[in-house]
């Protein structure tokens, strides 16, 4: 029980390891000569690591036979929205001074804000859903129904940077096969024949203890895994 807390806050302070980087950066006056322009990057780059890493849970958990790995998803995952938030105060804060018709012309003008707009947007009722409570409210179907919309969010995120990059398409490139090598990976699963998927994984070596609310109800601890 230790040593999974341990680990679960070692996934934490990982995923904070970014945000500290760059608050050294800023402290010491490194933020290169544009520093709007690099928190910009730096923190976009850092939402689609983390969104793309927390796709790689479900995949990596069946292949390396790690059903403990689903314990990650949820705060890898909040913390992509974390950095996605950054990401956008820095463009309506630093970028556009909080004027909205600026925000708006921007929003209509440039497709690559247009589409990085609605991958945020996608993610903030994701973040919003990812406690345990919303996963009882909406039952775990409907829960993971919505979640995929993750996807959705990644795609958004690659078409963002491949719009917005001028002649250097490397690293997009390699964010879209890592996507469609993902989505294809789930949709091989989705479309499977309900009868003919794999039983969903449980965790080992034996199923965590299940935990009641006070009402005697059961109560989960982990977003439901798909199959
Ligand atoms: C899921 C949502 C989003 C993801 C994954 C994402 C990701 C990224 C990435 C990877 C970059 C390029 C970083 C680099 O070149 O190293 C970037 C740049 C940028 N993003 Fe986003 N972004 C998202 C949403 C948004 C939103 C909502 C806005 C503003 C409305 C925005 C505005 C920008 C701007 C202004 C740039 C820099 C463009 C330039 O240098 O020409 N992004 N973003």
């Amino acid at each position: 029980m230790q040593k999974r807390r341990g680990s679960k806050i070692l996934v934490f302070l990982l995923c904070l390891v970014p945000l500290l980087w760059l608050g050294w950066r800023a402290w010491n006056g490194r933020l290169t000569a544009n520093p709007i322009e690099f928190i910009t990057h730096y923190t976009g780059d850092w939402t689609l690591r983390l969104i793309v890493i927390g796709l790689c849970i479900t995949p990596l958990r069946k292949i390396l036979n790690q059903p403990d790995l689903i314990r990650y998803r949820r705060m890898i995952g909040l913390f992509a929205f974390f950095y996605g938030c950054l990401h956008f105060l820095t463009w309506i804060w630093l970028d556009k001074f909080f004027d909205p018709g600026e925000m708006w012309a921007d929003i209509v003008k440039r497709r690559y804000i247009t589409v990085g707009m609605a991958g945020f947007l996608m993610i903030i009722p994701l973040a919003i859903t990812s406690t345990t409570g919303w996963i009882r409210r909406l039952g775990g179907k409907r829960w993971q129904l919505l979640h995929r919309l993750v996807y959705l969010t990644a795609v958004c995120g690659v078409v963002h940077y491949f719009w917005l990059v001028k002649s250097d398409i490397r690293q997009p490139l390699l964010y879209a096969l890592l996507v469609a090598m993902l989505l294809g990976w789930r949709l091989r699963t989705w479309m499977r024949p309900a009868a003919k998927r794999p039983a969903p994984m449980r965790k080992t070596p034996a199923p965590p203890s299940p935990v009641y609310s006070q009402s005697g109800q059961l109560v989960e601890r982990e977003p439901p895994a798909e199959a």
